[in-house]
């Protein structure tokens, strides 16, 4: 008789044993890390010198064993709320633009950025091959050092992108307040979600530890690893898609510029139009797998500097202060 499990779900019997040995090294090893209350409320774990939320550490735990990355893969890395959702949008659009009449970059219009371009630790930790190869993108919110050793030592390249501190914790707080609030739990006040980040415990952070490992690992490599600041990239958006063209080998030609492709892009992928469509408006995704997320929470206000309308200015030279010392020495500055 047939099976009416997908193909994806058939595991042969070596496989399965294989799974559940890496579930019990999985319980095992969490048993032994400290944990604190995390912004969300739950227990983060402290792994590998980063705090995690115990969803996102076993997918993290399965692809540093198992993971294998296509030699044509680009990772896109970024620290939650930095601006992940428009580079994978960027770069879908930018890598696909040759079939711009085909089905492929019109799938922004139907598809939000995240079901572009699948999450290395939550779509391809149990399943590798839940992936369209023909597009050579993958992201990744794991901290450099934490990174399967088999990305490390390929040639795939690496976009990163990071943003102001404050941003990003205001980002990370609304964030999270839309998600408890839509599982009726009473998010955690601002105020005591500010002090948690800045004491480093944000899953994935603390945030300047996984800015430094992209920045420093940019510094040596500096052909495999490229590194972006979203205020930057707001800034001058066209000059930044044609080096992210460039670096992922996909130059515009002459004639493409002349023919306004990089501005196509750009307003595809701004926040004006991707925050409009309809899938983004009211579509749902399953990032979290547990529960269905609502793609509008991706899309906020998408502007520098918001910060200063939730934050009071002692806040504000409190995470600058932090971000200064913790980047001291390292040659980095980010926009403030
Ligand atoms: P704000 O909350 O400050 O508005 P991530 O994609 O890493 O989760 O980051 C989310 C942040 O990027 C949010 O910032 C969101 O509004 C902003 N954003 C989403 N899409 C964008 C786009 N197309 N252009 C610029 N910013 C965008």
């Amino acid at each position: 008789m047939e099976s009416s499990l997908p193909s994806t779900q058939i595991l042969d019997s070596g496989e399965s044993a294989e799974r559940k040995n890496e579930a019990k090294n999985y319980n095992e090893v969490m048993s032994t890390l400290p944990k604190v209350k995390g912004l969300n409320g739950c227990d983060y774990y402290l792994y590998q010198c980063f705090w995690y939320d115990p969803s996102f550490l076993e997918g993290i735990m399965s692809v540093q064993e198992r993971f294998n990355p296509q030699s044509t893969d680009i990772f896109l890395a970024s620290f939650p709320k930095t601006g992940t959702t428009w580079l994978k949008a960027l770069t879908f659009a930018i890598c696909t633009r040759s079939r711009l009449s085909g089905s492929t970059t019109s799938s922004l219009l139907s598809k939000m950025p995240h079901d572009c371009v699948p999450f290395m630790e939550y779509d391809l930790a149990q399943n590798p091959s839940n992936r369209d190869l023909a597009i050579p993108l993958v992201s990744t919110h794991v901290p450099y050092t934490c990174l399967p050793k088999s990305i490390i030592s390929s040639c795939c390249k690496i976009i990163y992108i990071c943003r102001d501190a404050k941003d990003v914790f205001v980002s990370l707080w609304y964030f999270l307040a839309r998600l408890q609030m839509s599982e009726n739990v009473e998010p955690l006040l601002l105020e005591e979600a500010f002090e948690l980040f800045c004491n480093g415990i944000a899953n994935f952070g603390p945030y300047w530890n996984h800015v430094l490992g992209y920045w420093r690992a940019s510094l040596e490599f500096p052909e495999k690893i490229l590194f972006l600041t979203y205020e930057e990239m707001k800034k001058d958006t066209a000059a930044h898609v044609k080096k992210l063209a460039e670096f992922m080998g996909c130059s515009f030609t002459l004639e493409e510029e002349e023919e306004g492709e990089v501005q196509k892009i750009i307003g595809m992928c701004s926040f004006e139009k991707l925050s409009n469509l309809e899938v983004n408006k009211n579509g749902k995704c399953l990032l979290d797998i547990s529960i269905p997320i609502p793609n509008s929470i991706y899309f906020r206000k998408g502007e520098i500097g918001d910060w200063a309308n939730h934050l009071t200015p002692e806040m504000g030279a409190r995470l600058d202060d932090i971000m200064e010392r913790k980047l001291k020495g390292s040659g980095l500055k980010l926009p403030r």
